[in-house]
């Protein structure tokens, strides 16, 4: 974030209380009632949790234990048996909402669908049979690299139904990133599609997948699974590839959802962290789901006639959320939308909230500050009076930002969610609940009920009101992750260990730097880690060091954040090259492509910046504090004294 955000959100003191039309029809409807329902989850968590699960839940068995708790590990609902599928579709086809929109879906260049539950119930059955005729069974691994089309939802929702875990992976990611994933998850089948819509062009997504697979470089991937969207001509591999709409072809609409145990794994999501490799984050069956449902009707404050969209990719954690299990779960309608605002059709959100009558709508900061650039004059054009909430996520918002969400799209009469949450915590942690929580423009304001949520110092303690401090989280929660796939040591490290334990209680580490005033709202302010947040996607140094080194040019490199208006952060990207390449401009665009190639477009750095050498401290460590100052344009402050070779300091500034 950059300083003047930061200035201008400790500054901020605003405050704008929940409309009291909203508040009438919420399912929370003031501050008191938030207060005491957060008392009495902090009283007795578990009994608080049980009791939800028992109320908003179908469960095939009761479970014996509510919380087994081995720090750092988990257990939710231990002996119970459930299944996400059935609670987001078998159990609203016995109510009216039989025939109700489940999934609208908006596609490009035109297209859309609508799906009622009783339809999105028989195509995941069908889609599920189609996996069990390949040999995919419970325990089985599916990859997911889709475009945003209901066969992406639909998929995840087959898998959940007969316990295979499923790995999507954002579509966006190169070929190999997608291999690492599929490799490291021991994917056994992949669904994808020959292509996607992205800003007017095809993504050749089954070339990708070709490439990732080639040489057998993934043994376990047995079939491959190719929904036609773009038509355009593509390469089926015999005996391994096959057209989805020809399997799905009078396949049986009836498959049973199997019973899965609270803690079989749901799924793996792969995420950034501080070092080269991207860790798995698993999450599980039932306490996943009681916390998604449960996130989506209080925060988003669903109601049955409503149509709520969020923008997010299904390829994230947004995505799982609160585009497939939260809402889905809770009997609504969720909108599902393949394009994005582009030069040739800016306007093309406003369109969509204006043709589906959108009442709730779910986005990120990066994408309203890249509205703001755009024009009042587009949102003004259209109708947005159907909108009644706003959401926001993924990167601190900015309190001009914030303003202008509130004035110009939701007309001064819709309260804003500032949601912060991570990949790992499963569902949204810190927020306004719309119809009791007071807002602050850019602060989450204050945990859900049921998350302890503090801020700390390093040793654990809480630090003063106003202070700046490391987000933590005190008891565990039903949607937290589980474990890094394949790496409990990892999972531990991570996340519990930077901070010691406090009274026997253990903390959980968010990565995130934070203060909490008086009043006790929350101000997120960023990654405290070798995390760079790039327009809401989270990117570890690391990886993108480890794609600039693999290129023969490039004898080391050093990756850090520099302000973006628009983005948050954008990447600056030192190197020093190999003895015989020179510093050009065409080495500059070649390597920002090939780290496009190897990690994806979302890593591509704004900036390269050749060197000769690297501020290192004696020991040999980059001193990326000193990088991050140079990248913007800032005075290098603080104690420099550790520093090897002053001189590359010196270079450095008059190389910029
Ligand atoms: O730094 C925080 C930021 O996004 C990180 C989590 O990224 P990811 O796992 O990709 O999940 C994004 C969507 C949940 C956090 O550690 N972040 C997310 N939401 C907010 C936020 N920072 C400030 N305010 C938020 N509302």
């Amino acid at each position: 974030m950059s300083e003047s955000t930061i200035e201008s959100i400790l500054h901020e003191n605003r405050l704008f209380q929940p409309p009291s039309a909203f508040s009438q029809q919420a399912r929370i409807k003031s501050l008191e009632e938030y207060e005491q329902l957060y008392e009495r989850a902090k009283a007795d968590p578990q009994k608080f949790w049980a009791d939800l699960a028992t109320q908003e839940l179908h469960w095939f068995e009761k479970w014996h234990t509510v919380l087994d708790w081995q720090p750092p590990f988990a257990k939710w609902f231990d002996g119970g048996k459930t299944n996400i599928s059935y609670n987001c579709l078998d159990r609203h086809l016995t109510t009216w909402r039989r025939n109700k929109a489940a999934l609208i879906w908006e596609g490009e260049p035109g297209d859309s669908r609508t799906l009622t539950y009783a339809q999105l119930h028989r195509e995941v059955c069908q889609f599920a049979n189609v996996l069990k005729q390949l040999g995919v069974g419970k325990g089985d691994v599916v990859g997911i690299y889709m475009p945003m089309i209901p066969e992406a939802a639909i998929a995840m929702l087959a898998c959940a139904r007969i316990g295979a875990p499923h790995t999507v992976v954002f579509g966006g990611f190169s070929a190999e990133a997608l291999r690492d994933r599929l490799i490291d998850g021991k994917a056994k089948l992949v669904v994808t599609a020959d292509g996607g819509w992205r800003k007017d062009a095809i993504v050749p997504l089954k070339d990708q997948v070709d490439k990732a697979l080639a040489e057998g470089v993934v043994p376990t991937v047995e079939n491959v699974l190719v929904v036609q969207r773009t038509a355009q001509s593509i390469h089926m591999e015999p005996g391994r590839d096959h057209w989805w709409h020809d399997l799905q072809k009078g396949v049986s609409g009836n498959c049973p959802a199997e019973p899965m145990d609270s803690e079989d794994m749901l799924f793996i999501l792969y995420t950034s962290g501080s070092t080269g490799k991207p860790k798995g984050v698993v999450h599980t069956t039932a306490g996943y789901n009681l916390y998604t449902h449960m996130t989506t009707k209080w925060i988003f404050d669903i109601q049955d006639n409503d149509v709520y969209w969020c923008t997010a990719d299904v390829g994230w954690i947004t995505g799982h959320s609160y585009i497939v299990y939260g809402p889905l779960s809770n009997g609504a309608t969720t909108l599902m939308y393949e394009g994005a605002p582009r030069p040739s059709n800016p306007g093309c959100f406003w369109d969509v909230i204006e043709k589906h009558g959108v009442n709730i709508f779910y986005t990120a900061p990066t994408a309203i500050r890249a509205f703001i650039k755009m024009g009042e004059h587009l949102p003004n054009a259209r109708d947005l009076s159907s909108l009644r909430l706003l959401g926001t996520v993924g990167e601190p918002i900015n309190p001009e930002a914030w303003m202008w969400y509130y004035r110009v799209i939701g007309g001064e009469r819709c309260p804003i969610v500032d949601t912060w949450w991570q990949t790992e915590t499963g569902g949204i942690m810190i927020t306004p609940l719309p119809g009791a929580i007071p807002t602050k423009p850019g602060s989450a304001t204050r945990p859900f009920p049921g998350i302890l949520a503090e801020v700390v110092d390093l040793d654990g303690n809480p630090v003063s009101a106003d202070e700046g401090g490391y987000l933590a989280v005190k008891h565990p929660w039903p949607g937290m992750m589980r474990t890094v796939y394949g790496d409990p040591d990892r999972f531990r490290r991570t996340y519990w260990e930077h901070i010691p334990p406090r009274d026997g209680q253990y903390l959980y580490f968010a990565g995130d730097g934070a203060r909490c005033d008086a009043d006790g709202y929350f101000w997120v302010m960023g990654r405290v880690d070798d995390v760079i947040n790039v327009a809401g996607h989270r990117l570890g140094t690391m990886e993108v060091e480890s794609a600039l080194v693999s290129h023969p040019a490039v004898a080391e490199a050093a990756v850090v954040g520099k302000p973006d208006e628009v983005k948050g952060n954008d990447i600056v990207a030192f190197v020093t090259l190999e003895g015989s390449f020179k510093p050009s401009e065409e080495l500059k665009n070649e390597l920002k492509k090939h780290v496009v190639q190897e990690i994806g477009a979302i890593a591509r750095p704004g900036e390269i910046r050749f060197s000769d050498a690297l501020p290192k401290t004696r020991s040999g460590k980059i001193m990326r504090r000193l990088l991050r100052s140079l990248a913007a344009g800032e005075e290098v402050a603080g104690d420099t004294s550790t520093l090897e070779d002053r001189s590359v300091l010196d270079k450095l500034r008059e190389g910029a």
